[in-house]
Formats: C-alpha cells, structure tokens, sequence
C-alpha cells in the first residue's frame, strides 16, 4: 500500500508485525539502531594542521561564551556589545544568535523540546567546529534546558565554555518587548512560548549570573570582562 503526505514519514519496521507504523518526524527520534548504521562505515581523518596550530596562528584561545536567558531578557545586545570590546583588541570572534540562524540553518525547527534540543545540538557542533579553527564564540540562544546546557558543555569541554545566564524577570521582558513578540504571545498568535506556556530551566551554575533589570549595559559588560579574565583570558 502505498501513503502519501506532505511533510516527512519514516518506516517504524521494528513494530512492523502486523502491518507499518508511519512516523511523522521520525528523522528528529534519537534511535539506536539508525544511528549505528549511520556511522557503521565512517572513518574520520585526522588533518595534519591541528586545532592547536590554529589557535596558535590566531594568537587567541578558543572560548565559547554562552547566554541563556528569556527571549527580551537581553541576551543579544550583551552578545554585540562584549564582540564589540574583543574586537577592539584585536580577538578574532563570532556571534551566533538564535533569531539569525534560524533563518537560515536551523530554518526547518520550531520550538517544540525535540526542535529545541536540535536546535542547539546543532549550534554546539557549528560553534566547536569554529572554535577548531581558532575563534572565540559567542552564542545568544535561549536554550531553556538545563541538560542541553550541560550537553553543550560537555561537547566542547568545561574548560573552554562560560555560561551566562542574563537573569530578567519575565514581565521586564514582557514590558521591553523589543520584537513585539509578547504582544503576539498575549495576542494568542505564539504558543508553546518560553517563560509563559513552555518552561526555562534556571542554570544550577552557570559562570556568571548578570540580572539585566538592575544593571546597565557597561555594568554588565564590565562583570563579564572581569569574570572571563580571571578564568580565561585577559579582556578586562
Ligand atoms: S531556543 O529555545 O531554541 O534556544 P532560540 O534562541 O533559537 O530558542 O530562538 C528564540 C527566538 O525565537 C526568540 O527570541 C523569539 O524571537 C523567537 N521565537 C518564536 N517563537 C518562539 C517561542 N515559541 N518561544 C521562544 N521564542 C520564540
């Protein structure tokens, strides 16, 4: 027999005794077995310029320095602002920022757990890619869950992630609405909405804690420059 539809179907043959279960996004299920198979015959290389070497080159140590926060809690204008300063002295840097790569590589995600888990375990993998070749990232993305957080910091190695968390009570965000999103929200447009109908995990222990209502944009900046120093590089 054969089915049609629009969006994406997999074959779920393990339970195919009786007859097929189709599956809609099946390619989002983490499953074992696909997964095996996947990477059954790849051989990664080992190149013979290092990450090291770049690293080296660049006269920088990778970092990738993290914000987690509510949508509006500010998260991307700390993000511009602290890539201003690095740039100014000479570091070799780049921002990812949810809203733009969701435009563009992440375009087919929305903002279900399983599209956000994707969502950042891609950005993890494309920001410790460019930190092999030297950069200093820097990553303004909502990431509501604490496990993914601890998955990112994992993946690229405790010692080379710094954590934000940009602390901003929701109606402050509601109120700044910058995007005009919550008025979207309220509007009944938006759903599964973090800080309203989907949950944020609060970081258990994040590198630094900044709360956006009670302190300014320079404040801010210099309690991020002054914490990255102690622990990473000089940028005070
Ligand atoms: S995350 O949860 O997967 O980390 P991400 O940081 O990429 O989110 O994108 C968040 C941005 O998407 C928000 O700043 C907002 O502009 C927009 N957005 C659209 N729908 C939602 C939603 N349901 N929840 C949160 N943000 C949303």
């Amino acid at each position: 027999m054969v089915k049609k539809s629009v969006s994406t179907l997999a074959l779920d043959t393990s339970k195919a005794t009786k007859g097929v279960r189709i599956l809609p996004y099946a390619h989002l299920i983490y499953s074992p077995t696909v997964a095996m198979e996947k990477h059954a015959h790849i051989y990664p290389t080992t190149q013979k310029v290092t990450k090291e070497d770049r690293a080296r080159l660049l006269m920088q140590k990778p970092l990738l320095i993290w914000f987690t926060g509510l949508s509006g809690s500010g998260k991307s204008t700390l993000a511009n602002h602290l890539e201003v300063t690095l740039h100014q002295k000479g570091l070799k840097t780049f921002i990812l920022d949810g809203d733009n790569l969701r435009t563009g590589l992440n375009q087919d995600l929305g903002f279900t757990d399983v599209d956000r888990r994707e969502n950042i375990r891609r950005v993890g993998e494309v920001a410790k890619l460019m930190m092999e070749t030297g950069l200093i990232v820097i990553a303004a993305f909502i990431s509501p869950m604490q496990k993914e957080r601890e998955m990112l910091r994992k993946r690229v190695g405790a010692e080379q992630f710094f954590e934000i968390y940009v602390d901003c009570p929701i109606g402050v965000c509601e109120a700044r609405d910058p995007k005009g999103i919550y008025q979207k929200v309220r509007a009944g447009e938006i759903k599964n909405f973090t800080g309203i109908d989907a949950p944020y995990e609060i970081p258990k222990t994040p590198n630094l804690t900044i709360n956006t209502e009670n302190c300014s944009i320079p404040e801010a900046l210099t309690l991020i420059k002054n914490s990255i120093s102690e622990r990473y590089l000089d940028i005070a």
